[in-house]
C-alpha cells in the first residue's frame, strides 16, 4: 500500500518528443520536489516505444539525469512481462494510441498519467475510465496548461469577482498556416487531428476558469490542403533553446514527408454556452497564413481581464470599469488575500503569490511538467483523484468533438448529449470509432 514516502517505479511509454519533455519534468521534480513531505518520488525503470532510435535517445537521457539507464522494450506487454515491479506508466504517444494503451496499461494493475487528447472520442475516454474503476488505479491526463501558477492566479482573480460576474468570453487563435504543425500525425484525422491535438488546452482553460460548456455551436473547415514538412538544419547541440527543439531530432528519427495532404479540418469557429451562464467566442485555425491572430479576454459586470498566457511568466491584466490601466501587480494580490499555489508549484516557481515569473522557456516547460508529476503522485499517494482526470479530460475532447457534430448537423449541440453514456449526438464520433477499430 501507498505510503507519504512512497517510490514510484515508473515507466514511460512513447519517446517523443513529449517523451521528452516529461523526462526533463521528472528531472525537474526529483530537484524540486521529491524531497517534500508526502510527496512521491518516482524511479524510471523502464521506457517502451517500437522507435529503437526514440527509445535509445530517451534512456540515455535518463542515465544522464538520474544516473540510472531504464530498460528499454519495443511494446508495454513484453515491458509488463520483464520488469513486473512497474507502479505506474506515464503515456506519451499520439493520441490515437491514448485509449488502447491506457486500458491495457490499468488492466495489468498500473497508474496512469496520459498526455492530452485524453482520447479521440468520449467512447474512447469512457472505455478508459471504466478500466480505471475496474482497477482501481488513478487515471490523470497530463493537462499542463493549468498548472502554471499564473493561470491559477488568473482562476483566483476571476473567482474573486476581480471583473464582477464573468459574463463573456473570446478566445481566438489563428496560425501555422501552410506548414504540418510539429509531426504529420497531427494533421491526420485517425489521429486526432489539429484541432482535437490544440483544441482540448483552450477547452480546459475555459472549464477551469468557467466552468463546463453547455452548448456548442460551429462550423469546420479543411482550409490548408497541403502542408509542407519542416526541416531542421543539423541536430539538437548544447542546450536547447525551446521545449520543442527535441523534435529536430525525433522527426527525424520518424521522418519527415517533403508535403503531405491532410485530411482533417484545421479551422473551427463557434460559439458557446457555459453552464453556469456565460457565452463566448472560440474561433481555432491551423490555416492562419502569414500573419497570426490571438487574444483571448473575459468580460464582467465591473471589468475585463487577459489571462495569463500560459507558459510565459506573463500574469493575467485585469481592467476595472473607470480606468484605462491595467490593475499593478499588487492590486492584483490584494484582491486576492487567500490566494496560494501549493507547496509543489511554489518549490518550482519561488514564490506561492506569484504576479508574473522571469524563466527561460526550457525551465519554464520544465517545471510546469514537474507540477504535473507532482499531482499524479499526490493522487496516487493519497488514493484520491488527480486534478484533470477522466471527468475533466473526457469533456475537453467532447467539447472539441462537438464542434464537428454542430458543423455536420447543420445545428447546435448540448454537449450533455455528447458526453452522455448513450449519446444522443455521436455522427462524427462513431465514424472514428468504428474506423479505428477497423484498423
Ligand atoms: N501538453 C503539451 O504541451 C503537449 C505538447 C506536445 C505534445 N503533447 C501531446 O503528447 C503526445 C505525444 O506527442 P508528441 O509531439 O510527443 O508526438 P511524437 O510523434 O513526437 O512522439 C510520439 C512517440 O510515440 C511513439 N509510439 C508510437 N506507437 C507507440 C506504441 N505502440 N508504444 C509506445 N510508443 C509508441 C512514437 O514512435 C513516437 O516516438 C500527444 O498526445 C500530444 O498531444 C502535449
Amino acid at each position: 500500500m501507498t505510503t507519504a514516502s512512497t517510490v514510484v517505479n515508473l515507466a514511460i511509454i512513447g519517446c517523443g518528443g513529449m517523451g521528452n519533455r516529461h523526462l526533463q519534468g521528472l528531472a525537474e521534480y526529483a530537484r524540486s520536489v521529491a524531497g517534500l513531505p508526502g510527496h512521491a518520488i518516482f524511479n524510471l525503470i523502464a521506457v517502451s516505444d517500437p522507435n529503437a532510435k526514440n527509445a535509445t535517445l530517451l534512456a540515455d537521457t535518463a542515465l544522464a539525469e538520474f544516473g540510472h539507464r531504464p530498460a528499454i522494450f519495443a511494446n508495454p506487454e513484453a515491458m509488463f512481462d520483464a520488469v513486473p515491479d512497474i507502479d505506474a506508466v506515464d503515456i506519451t504517444t499520439e493520441p490515437r494510441l491514448h485509449e488502447s494503451l491506457s486500458v491495457l496499461c490499468l488492466r495489468a494493475g498500473k497508474h496512469v498519467l496520459v498526455e492530452k487528447p485524453m482520447a479521440l472520442t468520449v467512447a474512447g475516454c469512457n472505455a478508459m475510465m471504466a478500466a480505471a474503476q475496474a482497477a482501481n488505479r488513478v487515471l490523470a491526463v497530463a493537462e499542463n496548461y493549468r498548472f502554471d501558477p499564473l493561470v491559477r492566479l488568473t482562476k483566483a482573480l476571476l473567482d474573486a469577482r476581480a471583473i464582477g460576474d464573468p459574463w463573456m468570453v473570446v478566445d481566438a487563435s489563428i496560425g501555422s498556416g501552410g506548414q504540418i504543425v510539429i509531426t504529420p500525425w497531427r494533421h491526420k484525422r485517425l489521429y486526432g487531428g489539429i484541432l482535437l491535438d490544440v483544441g482540448v488546452h483552450n477547452v480546459d482553460l475555459m472549464r477551469y476558469y468557467a466552468g463546463p460548456v453547455l452548448e456548442v455551436s460551429a462550423r469546420v473547415a479543411l482550409l490548408d490542403r497541403v502542408r509542407k514538412g519542416l526541416r531542421p538544419q543539423g541536430g539538437v547541440t548544447g542546450a536547447p533553446a525551446s521545449p520543442g527543439a527535441i523534435y529536430a531530432i525525433t522527426n527525424a528519427n520518424a521522418g519527415m514527408p517533403e508535403t503531405m495532404e491532410p485530411d482533417v479540418e484545421d479551422t473551427a469557429f463557434s460559439t458557446l454556452r457555459f453552464e453556469a451562464g456565460m457565452i463566448g467566442q472560440w474561433t481555432l485555425s491551423h490555416a492562419g497564413h502569414a500573419q497570426g491572430f490571438g487574444r483571448k479576454q473575459y468580460w464582467g459586470s465591473e471589468g475585463s481581464m487577459e489571462p495569463a498566457p500560459p507558459r510565459s511568466g506573463t500574469g493575467p491584466r485585469v481592467w476595472r470599469d473607470g480606468s484605462s490601466d491595467p490593475l499593478t501587480p499588487e492590486a492584483m494580490l490584494s484582491r486576492v488575500p487567500g490566494f496560494a499555489v501549493d507547496a509543489s508549484t511554489a518549490r518550482l516557481f519561488g514564490g506561492e503569490r506569484l504576479a508574473s515569473y522571469h524563466l527561460d522557456p526550457v525551465a519554464i516547460d520544465c517545471k510546469i511538467e514537474a507540477a504535473v508529476l507532482s499531482d499524479f503522485g499526490r493522487a496516487i499517494v493519497t488514493g484520491t483523484q488527480p486534478e484533470v482526470g477522466g471527468i475533466e479530460g473526457r469533456h475537453a475532447v467532447a467539447v472539441v468533438n462537438a464542434l464537428f457534430e454542430s458543423s455536420h448537423l447543420n445545428a447546435p449541440v448540448l454537449v450533455a448529449d455528447i458526453e452522455a453514456d448513450v449519446p444522443a449526438v455521436s455522427a462524427w464520433q462513431h465514424a472514428i470509432d468504428r474506423d479505428l477499430a477497423g484498423g
